[in-house]
Order: C-alpha cells, then structure tokens, then sequence
C-alpha cells in the first residue's frame, strides 16, 4: 500500500496512458498544426524495453490500466510484441487502444490474440470530404472498417471518440447518434480543448449542454446513467438503441476531482495532467542506472505534485503545453 500512486488530494492513480510514438498517419488540425511538429530523435525515444520496464513498476504501485495512444500507435512497428508482454503484467486487468482505425482493421486479430482489451476508435464525421479536411488525408472508410472489425471481433463497446467544433461536424452530431441505433457502439462526443498549435478558440467549442440539447430535442427515452466517479465521459442511452452516447466535458464541467490518470510520453517523460505543463524525465534517470525504488521515488513525488484541477479554459489556452500529438489525449 505505500507505494500506491496517491496525490496530496487523496486521489489514486491506477491508469497510465503510454504514448508509442510521436509520428501519425492523419494530421487532425485539433491535433496537430498544418506544418507538423518536431519530431524527437529516434534514440530520445523509449525502447520496447524501457516500456516495459516502466509499466511494471506502475503495475506494482497499483496501476491496472494502460492505455496505448501516440502519434497513432498502431504505427508503431512492435505493437503487438509490447501489447503481449504488457498483458502478461500480473495485476493489469485492462489493456485499451485509442486509435484513429486507419490500419486497425488488418492488425486487431494479432492485437487482440496479444491481449489487447479494449478499443477507442477516433471519428469526428461521417462526410468524406469534410475527413479530408479535418484530418488533412483520406480514409474514413478505413476507419468505418476498423470499427466494423473491432465489433466483430467482440469488443463491446467499441467506443467511437467524436471531437466536436462548431461550424465544422456540429450538423452530424444527430447522425453519429443514429449509429448507435444498430451498432453496439459507445459514440462520445467531446469538447474541444486547446492544446499547442491548435488555433484553439471559445467558439469553436461546442458545450456539452448544447450537445445535450441537441439529442434530446432529435431522439426520445434519453437517460442518463450511472458513471463511475473515475470516468471520463457522462453516459446516456436511449430507448430503442443497441449502443449508448456519452459526453466528454472537459471545458464546460471538468471530472479533475476524479481523476485516476498518468501518461508517459514516447520521450520519456512523465506528466501528471493532461494539462500540467511540468513534466519530469523517468529515461533519463532510468538510462543512468537509477534503481527500481530510485524511479518509484520520482514518481511518487512528481504525484505528489499534481494540482486539483486543470486551471479552466481561458487560462489554458494561454499557457503553454505540448500540443497534443506528442501527449496522446
Ligand atoms: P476510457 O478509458 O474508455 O474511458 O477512455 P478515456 O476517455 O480515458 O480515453 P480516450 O483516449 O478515449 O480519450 C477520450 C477523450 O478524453 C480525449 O479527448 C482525451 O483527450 C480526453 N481525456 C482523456 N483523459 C483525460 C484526462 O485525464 N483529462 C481530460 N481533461 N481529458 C481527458
Ligand atoms: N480536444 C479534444 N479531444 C481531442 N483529441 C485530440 N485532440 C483533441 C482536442 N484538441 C482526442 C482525439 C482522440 C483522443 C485521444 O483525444 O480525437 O480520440
Ligand atoms: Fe486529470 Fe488533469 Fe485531466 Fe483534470 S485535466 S482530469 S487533473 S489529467
């Protein structure tokens, strides 16, 4: 129990979110900007090794979900390798994704006989040309395919992460929902938030309330139900669907005082929020031969610093972050 990850507000930390690599095959513009990002050089990266060496000391202080994000990671060329051996972490019970489903489809049943649990699938509009906008590429019948598999696959809820931004997928928001009519799909549409280099802009964001408004005025037998206290998203389902939508409200109605998570970026670096801009290297110390209790100190104490709560949007959009492409949501 002493070494279990809890901050000076009482809060347990037992999901780690690892970004793989820094690189995407989409340039989302809520993402990343048009001229891309500097990359961080090959060996400033962590090996499949340090990963793996990194997680097990998080599954021994408690930690009993990872999740993989990027830059996009299935790019990354071991991901099944390092999905196997972090599922064979004793104490890790769930093992999740969040993709944007470009090469999903063709690489889940490796990842899924890797003991990959659970899947995140991000898709903010079913127009092709306005996906050639938004994410500067082709391929939304390649995600619609990844989601499709994953489905068939048996992951339920396959959720499908929806960024929502005024004047630019705010008209599909109805849409997405019909999807859950079928599919058994959890659709979650989230608030916009800036982040470096996104041209963040309080009129780019859609609130929750509004979104909200929008279901119940299109649909009938909305009910919200019960989320767990660490959750991300508000949930509702709707009589007559085989799917559920949710809201993620980070901007209009923040869920800080639950908060259970940690990332580890594909440089090494450690961040306690999502929006902390302090970041503490957990590579170099590892590199330098800093032992098992020497990490889980610097850990522990870079914990300890966490805040209460991310500083509201108007002072975020003024402090500098990274921009998101290298954090991984
Ligand atoms: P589940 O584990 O399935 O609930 O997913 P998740 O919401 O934890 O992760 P996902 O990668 O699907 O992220 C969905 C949205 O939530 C993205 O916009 C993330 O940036 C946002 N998000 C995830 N974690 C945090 C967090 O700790 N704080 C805030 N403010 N937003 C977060
Ligand atoms: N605001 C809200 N969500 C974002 N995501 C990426 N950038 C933003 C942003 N600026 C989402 C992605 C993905 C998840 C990891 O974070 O769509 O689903
Ligand atoms: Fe946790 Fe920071 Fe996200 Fe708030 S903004 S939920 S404290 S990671």
């Amino acid at each position: 129990v002493h070494d279990m990850l809890i901050d000076s507000f009482g809060r347990l930390h037992t999901y780690l979110r690892i970004s793989l690599t820094e690189r995407c095959n989409l340039q989302c513009q809520y993402c990343m900007p048009a001229e891309g990002v500097e990359l961080t050089p090959k060996d400033h990266l962590l090996s499949t090794e340090e990963i793996i060496r990194l997680s097990s000391l998080f599954v021994g202080s408690g930690v009993d979900k990872i999740r993989l994000t990027g830059g996009e990671p299935t790019i990354r060329k071991d991901i099944e390798e390092i999905c196997l051996q972090l599922s064979n972490l004793k104490g890790l019970k769930t093992l999740a994704i969040t993709t944007n489903g470009i090469v999903l489809a063709k690489k889940l049943p490796k990842l899924k006989e890797s003991g990959l649990t659970s899947i995140n699938i991000s898709l903010d509009t079913l127009v092709p040309a306005k996906f050639e906008f938004m994410t500067r590429r082709k391929g939304l019948e390649k995600v619609m395919e990844s989601i499709d598999a994953a489905i068939q696959l048996g992951y339920n809820p396959v959720k499908v992460n929806c960024v929502v931004m005024r004047g630019l997928n705010d008209d599909e928001i109805c849409d997405f929902v019909e999807l859950t009519r079928e599919k058994p799909i959890n659709v979650r549409f989230i608030e916009f938030m800036p982040f470096d280099g996104n041209v963040w802009n309080v009129k780019k964001l859609v609130p929750y309330a509004e979104m909200l408004d929008k279901v119940m005025q299109r649909f009938g037998g909305v009910k919200r139900l019960k989320d767990h206290h660490t959750e991300t998203a508000k949930n509702f389902m709707i009589d007559g669907h085989c799917g559920t939508v949710s809201f993620i409200t980070s901007m209009t109605e923040h869920f800080c005082s639950g908060c259970n998570r940690l990332r580890l970026l594909a440089d090494g670096n450690f961040k306690v929020c999502l929006f902390g801009p302090s970041e503490v290297s957990l590579r170099d110390p590892l590199r330098s031969g800093v032992d098992d209790d020497g990490l889980k100190e610097i850990i522990g104490a870079a914990v300890k610093r966490k805040k209460a709560a991310h500083a509201g949007m108007f002072d975020l959009a003024k402090t500098a972050n990274r921009p998101m492409i290298h954090i991984g949501g």
